[in-house]
């Protein structure tokens, strides 16, 4: 029986902690949204998710789980027997790729180990030997939610650049946006995907395409099915302030709260610092207690989670139970291949020093109760780095 007492920690990667300030901006008379004050509000989130996203291009909010705007990016620009690029970096791209298949796509599933990000050079020799340029969509999760990995985009463009293909570049942010250095302009991604339940601390329900040119003119000849998610009726509507159907009129007063918190009073820069900060501490906290970190590449360390491998033989989802139950706190759970092997901290949003240590202080309890073979001092290494780097 978990203690009631308290608030719960809600330390999965997403869905996030929703800040009270955002909270209380919902609790709000629902409005007309074909009424007169409703177009300032979204011209407003637009702007605002374009700053996030970092680029000038359309950007559409759809009323709709992740999964919908991943579902978008496809049936807008692609044709039915089209080939696309991806790379097994985990759960999130096995689903990505699932959806494609499901709508007639012809996926290369570049085969991976769930401990890295998509090889730039991997991706180059496979566009380089595409001479027919035969691949219209490379598709990338940014920052892999199960495993902890983070992509490395500005390396992945430079890779499409160098071997001359002119796929489009489809980028997943979910679990990166407002949360990792994201640039849809710089790097110019044809379709960024985004989510409203993780960086953006809002509940779930909001997603979002950042649309490059190149995407809006393939939007114009692609033949897959597409309805609900059509663009083009949804930038039309968006133009005049409204949209085509009904919006998540309360989600989207959430939106403009988060957004005045990411944007106005720190900065997404110091956003960005504030969770790579917490990654570092976490991660020193993980080696003091003599675990291993399922990401390999320190240049790949996602700030947003951390994926943690337990022993052989031990169970991660025994050891969730025994953390839920005794200090009522949610971690992540092992997700498809890693299921049972690993468990993942998130530590993303509205997070501060005290979560963190409140978190680790959590984990280390739970090791000590599961019975799992660890040296204390994880708590310590953590509050020293904290400390040492305010
Ligand atoms: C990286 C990533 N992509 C896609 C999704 C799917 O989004 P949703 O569950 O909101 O449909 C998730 C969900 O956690 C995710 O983390």
């Amino acid at each position: 029986m978990v203690n009631p007492a308290g608030r719960h920690f809600l330390q999965i990667p997403g869905p996030s902690n929703v800040p009270d300030r955002v909270l209380r901006a919902m609790d709000m008379p629902t409005i007309d949204h074909r009424g007169p004050g409703f177009a300032d509000l979204t011209r407003e989130l637009i702007a605002g998710m374009q700053r996030v996203f970092k680029t000038s291009a359309d950007v559409v909010i759809f009323p709709a789980s992740g999964t919908g705007a991943w579902e978008a990016a496809l049936v807008n620009t692609l044709s039915p027997g089209d080939r696309v690029l991806m790379f097994e970096t985990g759960q999130f791209a096995t689903l990505w790729r699932g959806i494609a298949t499901d709508l007639g796509l012809e996926v290369d599933f570049v085969p991976g180990d769930w401990r890295h990000g998509v090889d730039p050079q991997a991706l180059e020799a496979r566009l380089r030997a595409d001479s027919e340029q035969q691949i219209k969509a490379v598709m990338v999760v940014h920052n892999e939610t199960s495993t902890g990995v983070t992509s490395r985009i500005a390396d992945i463009r430079r890779a499409i650049d160098a071997s001359g293909h002119v796929a489009l570049l489809m980028v997943d942010t979910i679990s990166s946006l407002g949360s990792i250095d994201y640039r849809h302009d710089e790097w110019q991604v044809d379709v960024t995907v985004g989510g409203s339940q993780k960086g953006l601390m809002l509940p779930p329900g909001l997603s979002f395409n950042a649309i490059s040119a190149k995407a809006l003119a393939a939007s114009a000849t692609s033949t897959l099915p597409c309805a609900y998610w059509n663009w083009q009726s949804m930038i039309k509507s968006n133009q005049t302030g409204y949209f085509p159907y009904t919006p998540a009129t309360n989600l989207l007063y959430a939106l403009r709260e988060s957004l005045q918190m990411l944007l106005d009073e720190q900065g997404l820069d110091a956003v960005f610092a504030r969770h790579q900060r917490h990654a570092e501490a976490t991660r020193r906290a993980v080696r003091a207690w003599g675990l291993e970190i399922l990401c390999q590449n320190p240049a790949e360390y996602s700030a947003s989670l951390t994926a943690i491998l337990l022993p052989d033989g031990q169970d991660a989802d025994r050891l969730r139970q025994i953390i839920l139950e005794r200090y009522d706190m949610s971690l992540g759970t092992g997700l498809g291949k890693v299921q049972g092997k690993v468990f993942r901290i998130g530590h993303l949003g509205d997070f501060n020093d005290l979560t963190l240590i409140g978190t680790l202080g959590g984990v280390e309890m739970g090791l000590a109760n599961a019975g799992i073979p660890f040296s204390r001092g994880g708590v310590d290494a953590a509050l020293d780095y904290l400390a040492g780097n305010p």
